[in-house]
Formats: structure tokens, sequence, C-alpha cells
């Protein structure tokens, strides 16, 4: 891997955007090119979609319209963020991608599979991540980081314990049935063994010395 797509995944609180920033530190220490970005957002047009999902009454949209949303974001994130930096040879790291429509929209709020499937493959083809971190931590603690963070975008941290149990499985099951591509990570661990553990994956990937 020379370049590439790398996303971090996992349900609240896990430690994502943390990691994310790390990762494309070491990655520029490299020498690497480096874009972070994140969804719902990443592009102007996409962070204006972000503002419709995460603010507001949990029940504020019903499942298929937030799946569109999140797609409607994403179509617009990945032309014009995205695929441009992976022409230029930039590595993108990114704060959640489809898997978190998967989890999110299909296993917490009970969007079929195969619907959720049908409308990727219109939206992105066959474009997905060459690498996933899932992040995964018991629900509740996560929660509770969350909640300690702020409480500004909190509506799908609103859901319940329940959901975020949901989520939670949902995310191994995802990186289960695609171990070329994800790699499950114990985010209990301190923030610096779970960044050293994320650098020695993608060392290995780009055949690099692993070292921080
Ligand atoms: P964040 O808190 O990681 O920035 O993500 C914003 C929220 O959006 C988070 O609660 C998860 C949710 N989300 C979905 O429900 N489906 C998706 O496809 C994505 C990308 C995010």
């Amino acid at each position: 891997m020379t370049a590439g797509f790398i996303t971090l995944e996992g349900g609240e609180g896990v430690g994502k955007s943390t990691q994310l920033r790390r990762l494309a530190n070491t990655l520029e220490r490299h020498g690497r090119r480096c874009v972070v970005t994140r969804e719902p957002g990443g592009s102007p047009g996409a962070e204006e979609i972000r503002a419709l999902l995460v603010n507001g009454e949990p029940g504020r949209w019903d499942a298929l319209t937030e799946t569109l949303l999140l797609f409607a974001a994403r179509a617009d994130h990945v032309a014009r963020t995205i695929k441009p930096a992976l022409a230029q040879g930039e590595f993108v790291v990114c704060d959640r991608f489809a898997d978190s429509t998967y989890a999110y929209q299909g296993v917490g709020r009970d969007m079929p599979r195969e619907t959720i499937r049908r409308i990727e493959s219109i939206v992105l083809g066959d474009f997905k991540p060459d690498l996933t971190f899932v992040l995964d931590l018991p629900a509740e603690t996560g929660l509770a980081r969350a909640h300690a963070r702020s409480v500004a975008e909190s509506r799908f941290e609103r859901f319940g314990l329940e959901f975020h149990e949901r989520l939670r499985q949902a995310f191994l099951d995802i990186a289960r049935r695609a171990p070329e591509r994800c790699v499950v990570i114990d985010a209990a661990m301190r923030e610096e063994d779970v960044a050293a553990e994320i650098w020695r994956v993608v060392a290995e990937r780009l055949q690099l010395q692993v070292s921080n």
C-alpha cells in the first residue's frame, strides 16, 4: 500500500478522533501526505447534511430518510474530498464511513441490510476503504466517555444503552465478515497502546519499519 483510504469505526466514545489525529501525525512523520476527514461530513455540502443528522430529537428522521441523507452526504464527500485526494497520491484517514450505516441504521434502526447494500452499490459502486479499524469498547464505557465530552451533536447518543450494545455487536460482525479489510482493536487499552497497535498494522501494510 503506497497510499490508501483508511477508516476508523466503532460506537460512541471509543476514541476514534484522537486515534485519527495520532495516525495522521505518524503518517506525516513518515513523509506521507494525509487528509483527515469525517462522516457524516467531510465536504462543505456534506457538513450541512451532518447538521441535519446529528442535532435534534432521536425520532427526527425515519430510518430510510436517515439512510438516504447519510448516503447523499457520502456521495458528495467521496466525489469532492476523498477521491481527489487519493488521485493526488495522498492518504485519506476518515472518521466513520459506510460500515457505520450498516451498524447504526442497519442493526441499530432495523433498516434491512439488503436495502443499504443496494443504495451503497448505487452511490459507491465498488469503492471501499483499503483498511478499516474497528475500535471496540463496552457500550456503557463508550457512552459515559461521550457524555462527559459534550452534549452537542448528541442525537445518536440518546438512542439508549440497548441500541449501543447492538451497535457494538454490529461492528464486530462487520469485522468478522470482512477480515481482509477490518482489524478490531481493543479500545479499552491506554491511548498510546491503541495508537501503537494501529500504527503497527498500517506500517506492516506499508512495509515500513515499525517505529513510533
Ligand atoms: P461521530 O460522533 O463519530 O462524529 O458521528 C456522528 C454520529 O453520526 C454518530 O452518532 C454516528 C452517526 N452515524 C450514523 O448513524 N450513520 C453513519 O453512517 C455515520 C457515518 C454516522
